[in-house]
């Protein structure tokens, strides 16, 4: 997608051919910076780190971390210690476990001296896949938003997302957002309810972000906004992404997705999961099995945002002392 018209992927091979680069998400609104990932570490504190996050983009992230490892030790303990490191930077997204194994099941056959090349091959591969199947998700989805319009004879359809499940989260194009960009382009008249995604803000940073470089209406709402917007008739439907979806269809999210399902059911507003086929784990038959990651309670009584001067900063937004719990996901259990 395009960042002030010029076009750009998540993460991509270095021109120097043996690094890959990064937006930096960390400093998204206020900065786009690019990154140089060169090792094995450097990978696993991106992801670590949110740098780069969304469940199909940190399995990318992730792929071109075994080829970074490969590119300093191509032994079978060289492979095996690169997706030990990477495996244990986030828990919830099973697309890193994917993009693992798949990296894996490449390299393993080969001799130490083409898993250079193999690495870097199969981790663009991953990307130029993401991208095709996000591409494809658009495809797939559009119909539902141009259904709403036909119903609406032609008036603006709108949509509620949750956290960001766009482009960023992604390679290219994104899940959730993928059909909102594709009947955009259609010249669907279409809004967006941004949820604000509390304790990352990752909605009013990054979603609001990317559908105002591609010109998209939107407007942020705070999380607990969604429900009453249902009650008054202003969302037509829901559509979010996923880090992790069960066999049986569970679906893991950021926190509070779950609360605007129930509220969506409550108001019998259309709620959709858009999903590439990397986030299913199909060993996990029940949500509840899914591991849900606790991350630090400072990004809950703290949040980071720009002052007046432009300078970002992080302030405290609760009393010094009070604990403070950072549940980072939730599971909706899958329709009825
Ligand atoms: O913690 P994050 O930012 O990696 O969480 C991922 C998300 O942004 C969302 O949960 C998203 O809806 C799923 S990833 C397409």
């Amino acid at each position: 997608m395009n960042i002030d018209g010029k076009p750009y992927r998540t993460i991509w091979l270095g021109a120097d051919g043996v690094s890959a680069e990064i937006i930096d998400q960390t400093k998204l609104p206020f900065a786009l910076e690019i990154v140089a990932l060169c090792t094995l570490e450097d990978a696993a504190h991106a992801i670590a780190s949110m740098q780069v996050r969304g469940a199909p983009l940190i399995g990318a992230t992730a792929a071109y971390g075994v080829a970074l490892a490969m590119a300093d030790d191509a032994s079978d303990a060289g492979l095996a210690r690169a997706c030990e490191v990477l495996a244990a930077t986030r828990p919830t997204a099973v697309n890193l476990r994917w993009a693992l194994d798949e990296m894996v099941a490449e390299l393993q056959p080969l001799p130490a001296d083409a898993r250079v090349a193999g690495a870097f091959a199969r981790a663009a591969e991953i990307c130029d896949e993401d991208v095709e199947t996000c591409r494809r998700i658009g495809e797939h989805g559009v119909g539902l938003i141009e259904a709403h319009a036909a119903h609406k004879g032609g008036e603006t359809v709108n949509i509620l997302t949750h956290c960001n499940a766009g482009w960023l989260a992604t390679v290219d194009w994104g899940t959730a957002l993928a059909p909102i960009y594709q009947a955009f382009d259609r010249g669907v008249p279409v809004h967006v309810w941004v949820d604000e995604t509390r304790p990352r803000n990752q909605g009013a940073s990054l979603t609001a972000f990317e559908l105002g470089a591609h010109g998209v209406p939107h407007t942020i709402v705070a999380d607990n906004a969604g429900g009453h917007l249902m009650q008054a008739g202003l969302v037509d439907l829901c559509l979010v992404g996923t880090d992790r979806t069960t066999a049986n269809g569970d679906v893991a999210n950021k926190i509070g997705t779950y609360l605007k399902a129930l509220a969506a059911k409550d108001n019998g507003v259309q709620f959709f999961v858009a999903l590439p086929h990397s986030t299913i784990d199909w060993t996990l038959e029940d949500g509840a099995d899914i591991p849900i990651e606790q991350r630090d309670p400072g990004e809950v009584t703290h949040m980071t945002g720009q002052l007046p001067g432009g300078q970002v900063a992080t302030v405290a937004v609760a009393p010094p002392g009070s604990h403070a719990a950072n549940y980072a996901f939730d599971v909706t259990p899958r329709g009825s």
